[in-house]
């Protein structure tokens, strides 16, 4: 009798525990279930333009922190401000809403696009493509990169400037690809030092002036 008055004790307490925590069947909560482990479900947050005392300017929304690149902040001025995520040849290096490269770079061509241009074409190009661009990087040198393109080719030569911006962008074969590392106007900048590039190899004594030559053959 005594065991039974326990059992039945075990039965209710145990009934009253599922209810409590698991409610009764078919009976809708608008309360929270409960939660063993919260799975990071619910955080402490700051609500979008509520004041609050965590910031010492009181705003919820700061200022993007050092070295982020804001959505909102053009990448370059081109006769307007151009953005990122725009569909222009800056960005694309295609004639826009078409998949056609441009054939000239969108960017002027001036001596601060040119010295900007080989400083970042050593940093990020000589160690394959050597520093005259004919693909006698460091890599050839110690055998681990076989085949790089001579960037003096007749065919990447003839190449459009777009074609090139895709290459740098994107990576082809064993090249990595550089638009996670460049921003834009710096892969313009490097196309048209490879263009200055080029040009020195194209170049013949026949194009100097008299003087020129004569300072040559000095
Ligand atoms: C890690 C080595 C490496 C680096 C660094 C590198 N390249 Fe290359 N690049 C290659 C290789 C390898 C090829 C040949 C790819 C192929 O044709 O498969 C190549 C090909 C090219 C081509 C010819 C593309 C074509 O369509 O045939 C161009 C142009 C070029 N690179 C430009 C650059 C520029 C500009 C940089 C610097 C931003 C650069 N590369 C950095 C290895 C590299």
């Amino acid at each position: 009798m005594r065991y039974l008055l326990h059992i039945l004790l075990v039965i209710v307490a145990t009934a009253a525990a599922a209810f409590t925590i698991f409610g009764i069947p078919g009976h809708l909560s608008r309360k929270p279930p409960l939660e063993v482990f919260p799975d990071m479900d619910r955080q402490a947050k700051l609500r979008p333009a509520q004041p609050n005392d965590f910031f010492p300017n009181g705003l919820s929304s700061q200022l993007p922190p050092a070295g982020t690149v804001v959505r909102s902040a053009p990448v370059a001025t081109l006769g307007g401000p151009v953005y990122a995520y725009q569909d222009v040849p800056l960005n694309t290096g295609c004639v826009a809403g078409t998949t056609n490269f441009v054939p000239t770079n969108p960017l002027p061509v001036d001596a601060a696009a040119l010295s900007r241009g080989r400083e970042q074409f050593n940093i990020y190009c000589t160690p394959c493509h050597g520093g005259l661009g004919d693909g006698n990087g460091i890599t050839k040198k110690i055998g681990v990169m076989p085949a790089v393109a001579n960037l003096h080719d007749q065919r990447i030569v003839e190449m459009t400037d777009g074609e090139i911006f895709n290459t740098i962008t994107h990576g082809k074969g064993l090249m990595g690809a550089y638009g996670p590392l460049m921003t834009a106007p710096d892969r313009w900048a490097v196309i048209a030092y490879t263009r200055a590039l080029q040009l020195s190899w194209l170049g013949s004594p026949a194009e100097l002036t008299a003087e020129q030559r004569a300072a040559l053959t000095k």
